[in-house]
């Protein structure tokens, strides 16, 4: 084994998990803030009990779908006229990281298109977020402990972030029973998106010690929790497997990039109306199949092979499983949780050429194991149409 080259991780300052610990959150917010801005989902009422209970005053800010940067200049407004100087996000990863994006404008000040990466003004962050905790309700982004806000830009048709080490959450309350009624779907989605965000930076150039020791563990997690909390989502062992698999994919994004499936992702989310994680998990096996193939034939001694053929024994629970294995595991796991292909979300063949540009110059596609052609892209997005 070859010695890693530098590395640096960071995550949020506190991070609690367990199922029931939602009950934790006013100790949890005492001496952060005294004025909150509370992001939630669009029905607010599921979360009063928490929500009345939290022990500051409170101004709710509910979101329907995926962010926007006008969504985040309205909550961030709502925040201001409230006097917010704390901010908690509980929600999906659509909640975080709006909660993430209003927490870090109040901090710094400005509108998020001075910070945006790729289409905005790419002013750097300078100056801390304010405090900021996140209790997410999904099992799938890991945006708890993630220096990134994912943001819709429609006029570019594009979804770009707001990210710096700056913006990583103060505390991330990580509850499995709040995923509890998550709908099939939405598990679904999620639950693979979480293991997608332990593969692609397992096999990532960027990947270090601490990510491929956080990759492997959330691999197994997924392996033993994702077919079990679709068929059963009152499974609190299953749900746990998949917080916890959530969110050491968040951890390992992080700090290790990500790769060709979320290189898609942002435009493809910025394209048609599809949640992220339906989006990951159709691109998913078209991806790994590219790259596996691609690494054969450009990089045979490529350590990403190997590390392929470890996710595969981790995913398939086999010591003898070859990388293939690993590929029909995940392909009859996609076909099991039932998520559609791209095309049941509107994406078309003459989306292609401008997808593939996009996805060429994203920030994920820079971890990637390999350099994929044009060519190579545009089959994964037919592929996974
Ligand atoms: N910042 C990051 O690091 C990061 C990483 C990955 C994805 N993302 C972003 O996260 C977003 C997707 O987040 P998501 O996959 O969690 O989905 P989501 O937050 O959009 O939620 C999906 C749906 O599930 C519902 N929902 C959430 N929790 C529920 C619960 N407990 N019970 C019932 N319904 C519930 C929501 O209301 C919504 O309708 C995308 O915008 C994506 O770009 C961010």
């Amino acid at each position: 084994m070859s010695s890693p080259g530098p590395f640096e991780f960071a995550t949020a300052g506190r991070v609690i998990v367990g199922a029931g610990r939602a009950a934790e959150l006013p100790a949890t917010l005492a001496g952060l803030g005294s004025r909150a801005l509370v992001c939630t989902g669009s029905r607010p009422a599921r979360h009063a009990g928490l929500i009345d209970g939290m022990g500051v005053p409170a101004a709710v800010f509910p979101v329907t779908g995926e962010p926007s940067v006008d969504v985040a200049r309205s909550a961030t407004g709502a925040a201001r006229k409230h006097g917010a100087d704390l901010v908690l996000a509980i929600g999906g990863g659509s909640v975080i990281d709006l909660g993430k994006a209003v927490a870090m404008l109040l901090g710094n000040g400005g509108d998020p298109l001075d910070y945006i990466e790729l289409v905005g003004r790419g002013q750097p962050i300078t100056r801390p977020s304010i405090p900021y905790v996140a209790v997410p309700t999904t099992a799938g982004t890991g945006a708890e402990v993630t220096a990134n806000s994912v943001l819709a830009v429609p006029e570019h048709r594009l979804k770009a972030s707001l990210r710096s080490p700056l913006m990583l959450p103060r505390v991330a309350l990580v509850d499995p029973a709040l995923t509890l009624d998550c709908p099939p779907a939405v598990t679904a989605s999620s639950g693979l998106d979480a293991l997608t965000q332990c593969l692609e930076p397992f096999v990532s150039v960027r990947a270090n010690p601490l990510t491929d020791a956080l990759a492997r563990e959330g691999l197994a997690r997924a392996a033993a929790g994702l077919r079990r909390a679709f068929v059963d989502g009152s499974d609190t062992d299953a749900r746990t497997q998949m917080s916890v698999c959530s969110l050491l994919g968040g951890m390992c994004l992080a700090n290790a990039k990500l790769g060709a499936v979320h290189g898609f992702a942002g435009p493809v989310g910025g394209t048609v109306d599809a949640p992220h994680g339906a989006v990951c998990a159709a691109l998913l096996v078209p991806v790994v199949a590219a790259n596996v193939a691609a690494l054969r034939a450009r990089a045979p001694d490529s350590p990403a092979l190997f590390r392929y053929a470890v996710a595969a024994r981790l995913l398939t629970g086999r010591h003898d499983a070859a990388i293939e294995d690993g590929i029909a595991w995940l392909r009859e796991t996609v076909a099991m949780l039932a998520v559609p292909g791209l095309g049941a979300y509107g994406v078309r063949a003459e989306h292609a050429d401008d997808l593939v540009a996009k996805a060429e110059r994203a920030s994920s596609m820079q971890g990637n194991p390999i350099v994929l052609s044009a060519g190579e892209l545009h089959s994964i997005l037919a592929a996974a149409r």
